[in-house]
């Protein structure tokens, strides 16, 4: 899978991907990550690509020119012209089906906005997807467009050595992942789960299940309307909501 990421700072976004199991699928050509630098499509003799809003109001904009030639150059270059997402907290809250969704697609853009925002003219012309990751204001789009590139990355297989955590981890079923204990048996006087250490599979199986409805019924009882719960399931989620 490629990403591009059109960006003010493409040292931030590039220095913050190539490390650890996103660095290292880029490495074994599972993935691509390129940065873009808007500055280097500034029109003027300043490299200036902000400008102050009509209508007055705090800050300056991203002009619509710089934005709009550094996306042509991308699509002129790769062929194709890719689904872009503009990271904004106005855009719809990014959750795994959204990942899950992204990480079908062969290329994906990523335009990060700066100081107040970008012209909205060029928005129009060239986003496909607004994507928030959450309620709260950052002060660009990179950090969003990383967390975005590492769940989605994820996603592609053989990212993940073993294929089988990045169906079983949180959210997959809608449900919060079990706890997880490696060696010492013992650790600050608390040990393993006695079922952990039984080597008894099913009853391992049931256990962990249960742990998960547990923490989801106590920490993001939301989650539950959407996950699929035997009835013995249901029972122990209503008492622990209402512990
Ligand atoms: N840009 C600034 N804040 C953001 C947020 N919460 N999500 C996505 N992009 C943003």
């Amino acid at each position: 899978m490629k990403f591009y990421i059109m960006t003010l700072f493409p040292d931030m976004v590039m220095d913050g991907l190539n490390t650890s199991i996103i660095g290292r699928a880029v490495n074994q050509g599972l993935l691509s990550i390129e940065a873009v630098n808007i500055r280097d499509y500034a029109f003027n003799k300043h490299n200036s690509v902000d400008d102050y809003p009509y209508g007055g109001g705090a800050g300056m904009l991203m002009q619509a020119e710089p934005v709009f030639q550094c996306y042509q150059a991308l699509t002129e270059r790769i062929g194709r012209k890719p689904r872009v997402v503009y990271l904004s907290p106005q855009g719809k809250t990014f959750n795994q089906s959204m990942a899950e969704a992204f990480a079908s697609e062969e290329e994906l853009a990523f335009l990060c906005g700066h100081y107040e925002g970008i012209d909205e003219r060029v928005l129009e012309e060239i986003v496909t997807d607004y994507v928030s990751i959450g309620d709260y204001v950052l002060t660009g789009g990179e950090l969003p467009a990383m967390i975005m590139v590492d769940a989605i990355s994820r996603l592609v297989p053989g990212v993940l050595h073993n294929d089988v955590s990045a169906e079983f981890e949180s959210f997959q079923d809608n449900l919060l992942e079990y706890p997880q204990y490696s060696r010492p048996e013992v650790w600050h006087d608390k040990r393993v789960p006695e079922v952990l250490m039984s080597g008894h599979h099913a009853n391992i199986e049931k256990w962990r299940r249960e742990q998960s409805v547990i923490r989801t019924a106590k920490n993001r009882p939301d989650l539950l309307e959407k996950a699929e719960l035997t009835p013995d399931e249901q029972i122990l989620a209503k008492r622990i909501m209402e512990e």
